[in-house]
């Protein structure tokens, strides 16, 4: 996601914030620019495209402050561009922000100051933080965040310059990561510690609702009530390398970690409010008499799962095709036919060309992508936005989760809007969407066990996956995960499937992994691993309905109930939690796999 960086104190704050902009390039951004306050007033250079860009900008017309603040940004709502970009100022350019996170109510926010004359100028939900602190200031700024804060819903990480208080750098955080970093040249914010890495290893972390603010000799912090509260810094020993991680020894790792509020961000986006919800609640399904799901590799399988969600729900008979064959394969499609295009980048060549294809033959196309201004996101004839930020491990995890969640709130809306569900049920199947992402936090108490299970399994040339109907569906991504970044030849099978020829492959000491969530298909599955158990295989069993006899070769990971369509969003984080363990106890490249890339832009 976005990054921040904000510097008060002796030196220039240009090249410290600059450089701070550097040590969060990681993170991912489409744009990045810099605000800094001197005795004359702020100085602004912010635009499009890689900070090389904005240092040559820099470079070519000097600026110079005491403070400023500094942002990478990968875009949410509204397109990257040069006015997009941060810092933003009010109109009255008395006060400058920068923003990381998800403005949920700014709509009403911004009709709200616009009545009153407040002329924006950006399409951010960012903007309207430094309008309504422009709007509400009063003398003091401290009063003020208060006062914004309080209006704002959703999540933020807040760094805030004002004109009339010079010298004072505000910082404030819900839902977002912020630290404090001090030093005897000056103090700064910034969203992650390599950031400040190079000047200091005393950070605050802050927590949510605390403000800080900064002058170039300490730091203060306030509570909501704007009275002063204590706080211990702490010393960092990470390197820098460890420390772009989070701590974590792999982005991957890191990326399975951030899956709650990845969820909570995506559900969010497409319940309570911002384009995703208005692009929802405006779709008409009813015309359409097919739904065709296309994608590659992990998008496919998150297409394969929603297959089950939507066809039960919405009666809708709905195909999986490979996108790489789709286009191929001369396409029973039309003006009736939705066709629904999943691509973390948006820029897979398979799936660019399955959409021009879907829309030469004049079929509605309807993309679900990650990287807003990709390709797919422009040409297809609407999107929803995964809000999974940047990915950067190759491996797919959030980007893939996100996928999912919106796969179960479109097919859930459809299925209202076709009249197959009741009002009553909807509002219930949204309600257990909803509850994933705390759900999915619970899941993180089995790392050890996972991580002690997978360390005995990197002696295997095999591993299969076995489920049934939406279990099948998640196993084959929990088989594509295992295979990309372990380099253990793996499959997934429906269940049912192995007497047809898979089980003559089990022998002693061979290792299944099956997957339960479904009561109703349980004592098949069980049934199933119970025929591999007695042909010497062990089984890793993952569900929330398993009621097995003990067995030695049997380890059971119980993961919380939850309707079984939504299941796989449960499951899947054990799956890349044991692919991870397999391979970092292998000791791979698990960030790039061999012979593989984040974007296939070719064919
Ligand atoms: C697997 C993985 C790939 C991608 C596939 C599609 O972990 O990341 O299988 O899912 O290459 O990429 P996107 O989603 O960018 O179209």
């Amino acid at each position: 996601m976005c990054g921040i960086i904000g510097y008060v104190g002796y030196e220039d704050a240009v090249p410290i914030i600059l450089d701070g902009l550097k040590k969060l390039e990681y993170r991912g951004y489409d744009s990045a620019g810099i605000a800094v306050m001197d005795d004359q007033g702020f100085s602004v250079v912010k635009q499009k495209g890689r900070l090389t860009a904005l240092e040559e900008l820099v470079r070519k017309s000097p600026i110079a402050g005491y403070m400023g603040i500094g942002h990478t940004r990968w875009a949410t709502h509204g397109e990257p561009s040069d006015i997009n970009s941060h810092p933003h100022l009010g109109s009255k350019n008395k006060i400058a922000i920068v923003h990381n996170g998800i403005i949920e109510n700014f709509k009403q926010i911004k009709e709200r100051l616009e009545q009153k004359g407040t002329v924006f100028v950006s399409q951010t939900d960012s903007e309207v933080i430094a309008q309504l602190a422009e709007h509400y200031y009063n003398g003091d700024i401290i009063d003020t965040v208060i006062r914004v804060t309080n209006a704002l819903e959703g999540s933020y990480a807040l760094g805030i310059m004002c004109i009339d208080e010079p010298g004072k750098l505000i910082a404030v955080k819900k839902d977002n990561p912020l630290i404090v970093g001090i030093s005897d040249k000056g103090n700064f914010i910034a969203s992650d510690v390599p950031a400040v890495l190079a000047h200091t290893n005393k950070v605050y972390y802050m927590n949510d609702k605390e403000i800080a603010v900064l002058t170039k000799d300490g730091v203060s912090f306030f509570n909501t009530d704007n009275e002063p509260i204590e706080k211990t810094p702490e010393t960092i020993t990470w390197s820098i390398d460890s420390a772009e991680k989070g701590g974590y020894e792999h982005f991957m790792l890191k990326e399975i970690m951030e899956q709650p509020r990845v969820l909570k961000d995506t559900i969010n986006s497409a319940l309570r409010s911002g384009e995703n919800k208005n692009l929802l609640d405006s779709l008409d399904i009813t015309r359409f008499n097919r739904i065709v799901i296309t994608a590659c590799g992990s998008a496919y399988n998150a297409g394969m799962v929603a297959k089950y969600v939507f066809e039960r729900l919405c009666r809708i008979s709905v195909d999986v095709e490979l996108a790489s064959e789709f286009r191929y394969k001369d396409p029973i499609i039309d003006e009736n036919t939705l066709v629904i295009l999943v691509s973390q980048s948006g820029e897979t060549a398979d799936t660019i060309a399955a959409m021009r294809e879907a829309k030469s033959r004049g079929a509605y196309t309807l993309s679900i992508v990650n990287v807003i201004g990709s390709t797919i996101a422009k040409e297809s004839d609407a999107t929803l936005y995964t809000l999974a930020g940047p990915e950067i491990a190759v491996a797919t995890t959030k980007a893939f989760s996100a996928q999912l969640v919106l796969l179960y709130i479109l097919a859930v809306r459809f299925a209202h809007k076709l009249k197959r569900i009741t009002d009553d049920q909807q509002e219930e199947l949204l309600s257990e969407i909803a509850a994933l992402p705390d759900k999915s936090y619970e899941l993180f108490e089995h790392v050890d066990f996972i991580q002690k299970y997978a360390s005995n399994c990197v002696g295997y040339k095999s591993i299969f996956f076995i489920g049934r109907n939406i279990d099948y569906a998640i196993s084959m991504e929990g088989s594509l995960k295992l295979k990309e970044i372990s380099y253990i030849h793996s499959e997934a099978y429906a269940g049912g499937e192995l007497k047809h020829g898979t089980i003559s492959l089990i022998e002693e000491g061979t290792l299944v992994v099956a997957i339960s969530c479904s009561e109703k298909l349980y004592g098949k599955i069980y049934s199933n691993v119970e025929q591999v158990i007695s042909r010497g295989a062990r089984v890793l069993f993952i569900g929330n309905c398993i009621q097995a006899i003990p067995d030695d070769r049997l380890s059971i990971i119980e993961i919380p109930k939850v309707n079984e369509l939504f299941s796989p969003s449960l499951s899947v984080i054990v799956l890349q939690l044991f692919s991870y363990y397999v391979a970092a106890n292998k000791g791979l490249d698990i960030d790039k796999p061999r012979n593989l890339a984040k974007s296939v832009t070719v064919e």
